[in-house]
């Protein structure tokens, strides 16, 4: 049975998680938090999803071994590959980032047409579009590879990250009148966006929508931490210095940053039962 007092286990590609961290660290202000950024195996949104859902696997086993009472897949290509098959194999709750930032969405959209902006992957996996259109909205979808490297390089505000909305963003229907960042690294990019869409569009960023049904949900099972002082712990597969550069200069670093060796990773295998991926469908 999880403890109140263990860890919340969060983890994403790179620093586009931490959007997620950012928002659970401010409703849950007495949970220890323990992030993993795999920033040696990003970009995920490129890569197969049967692949992408093996890493989830992987750094969902260390984090049970390092003994979290819940996990919060803060990536959409993670959540579009490995949920909800993960969930079912892991023995404590866990929370995507797919089904709040749809919620969010169909409340938020007045005229029925919902843009989702998100990976190669999460895209390529219709992971927002199947449940947008089972409710009845008209979805434009649009895959920005792009976007991702052009955060982790920490230049989201500039003229590149402009040039790069417009290639994206041009052809847009004129009807949308609300648009998913279906990827954690997007809210990032908020004043590029907003200056591309106009004041009117609504931008929905699922990490606080995320957070909420997390605190929600924690609290449900008696799973929230007592009032104390909390840490928060940053493990990161890739170049250390990198990963605080970009992460500081969004203002989303709080806590301590220390490595984590892949191999490290990899010695938590079976710790978590096997998915059978041959006889899974890729969601
Ligand atoms: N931030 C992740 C997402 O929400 C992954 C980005 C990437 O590694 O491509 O999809």
């Amino acid at each position: 049975m999880p403890n109140a007092l263990a860890p919340i286990g969060v983890f994403d590609s790179g620093v586009g998680g931490l959007s997620v961290l950012r928002a659970l660290a401010r409703v849950l202000p007495y949970d220890d938090l323990l992030y993993v950024g795999d920033t040696a195996r990003i970009p995920y949104g490129s890569k197969p999803l049967a692949m992408v859902r093996a890493f989830a696997d992987e750094i969902a086993a260390y984090l049970l071994a390092r003994g979290v009472k819940a996990l919060v897949v803060a990536c959409n290509t993670a959540s579009a590959a490995a949920l909800p098959a993960l969930a079912d194999r892991l023995g404590v709750p866990v929370w995507g980032v797919v089904e709040p930032g749809v919620a969010a969405a169909l409340a938020a959209t007045r005229g029925g047409t919902v843009g989702v902006l998100g990976t190669l992957g999460t895209i390529g996996a219709n992971a927002y579009q199947a449940p947008l259109e089972r409710a009845g909205v008209a979805v434009w979808a649009r895959a920005c590879p792009l976007f991702v490297p052009i955060v982790e390089e920490g230049v989201s505000d500039g003229e590149i990250a402009a040039l790069v909305a417009h290639h994206y963003l041009r052809d847009r229907p004129k009807d949308v009148d609300t648009v998913i960042l279906g990827c954690t690294h997007y809210p990032a990019l908020i004043h590029t966006l907003r200056a591309a869409f106009g004041p009117d569009v609504v931008l929905v960023d699922s990490a606080e929508t995320t957070a909420a049904v997390v605190a929600r949900g924690l609290a449900a099972v008696g799973l929230a931490a007592p009032p104390r002082t909390r840490s928060v712990s940053h493990l990161v597969t890739g170049d250390l210095a990198t990963y605080r550069h970009t992460a500081t200069a969004l203002g989303w670093l709080e806590g301590d940053v220390t490595p984590l060796a892949l191999s490290e990773l990899g010695a938590s295998a079976g710790v978590v039962p096997s998915a059978n991926l041959a006889a899974e469908a890729v969601r």
